[in-house]
């Protein structure tokens, strides 16, 4: 079990559980041990929810059911795994254009870029989608700090040791993951996971 939860349901904000919340200026904003993250996009308290998602008819419905398979591209030195679900489109990968392409022409080539240049491109991304496995070892976790950091008009960046629970499932929905990114402007179409739909919609907060 790990240590910080964030527990999902249907209706209702997520509900995080020691943790530590950095609002996007940076600082600890103080909360107690439980506390309610808005998820509907409209709390006039963002990042914390103030009731509204009741008034505004917010349904939070878990959208996992198309989970792709996790994708391996296997290079001579390097493997980049890409979780597509996890993917909300931040972009960093595309600094890398010769391995990871373009925003609108994506692709894997781990033999086209340094395998350190691979690595520091994977670790930038936010959301956990991308992965690398070296000599057989799937390198993953990266965080050394547990915290949700609050993403300007943007979702929020849940590092570290945070477990994600459904509280209508006994199974976690990411169990393993050391980062990942969660909607909070209440128009992803992959719920409770970050799609980048935020760019889109106009999301201040
Ligand atoms: S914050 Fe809602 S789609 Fe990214």
């Amino acid at each position: 079990m790990k240590k910080s939860q964030i527990i999902l349901s249907k209706y209702s904000p997520l509900m995080a559980v020691d943790t530590v919340l950095r609002g996007s200026d940076g600082e600890v904003i103080e909360t107690p041990r439980v506390c309610s993250l808005c998820r509907c996009g409209e709390s006039a308290m963002k990042p914390l929810c103030d009731g509204t998602h009741a008034t505004v008819g917010f349904d939070g419905t878990r959208e996992d059911s198309e989970k792709a398979e996790i994708e391996h591209y296997e290079g001579k030195e390097i493997t980049i795994v890409f979780d597509r679900y996890l993917c909300m489109g931040a972009g960093y990968c595309g600094e890398l254009e010769p391995v990871f392409g373009t925003h609108d022409e994506p692709k894997y080539e781990p033999d086209e870029g340094s395998v350190e240049d691979i690595i520091a491109t994977i670790k930038k991304c936010p959301s956990g989608a991308l992965s690398y496995i070296i000599d057989g070892v799937h390198h993953k976790n990266y965080f050394k700090v547990t915290q949700i950091a609050v993403e300007k008009d943007g979702p929020y960046n849940c590092e570290g040791d945070i477990g994600l629970i459904d509280d209508q499932d006994s199974d976690t929905l990411l169990p393993d993951a050391d980062h990942y990114t969660l909607c909070r402007c209440g128009g992803s179409k992959k719920k409770p996971i970050c799609d980048g739909s935020h760019a889109e919609n106009g999301f201040k907060g």
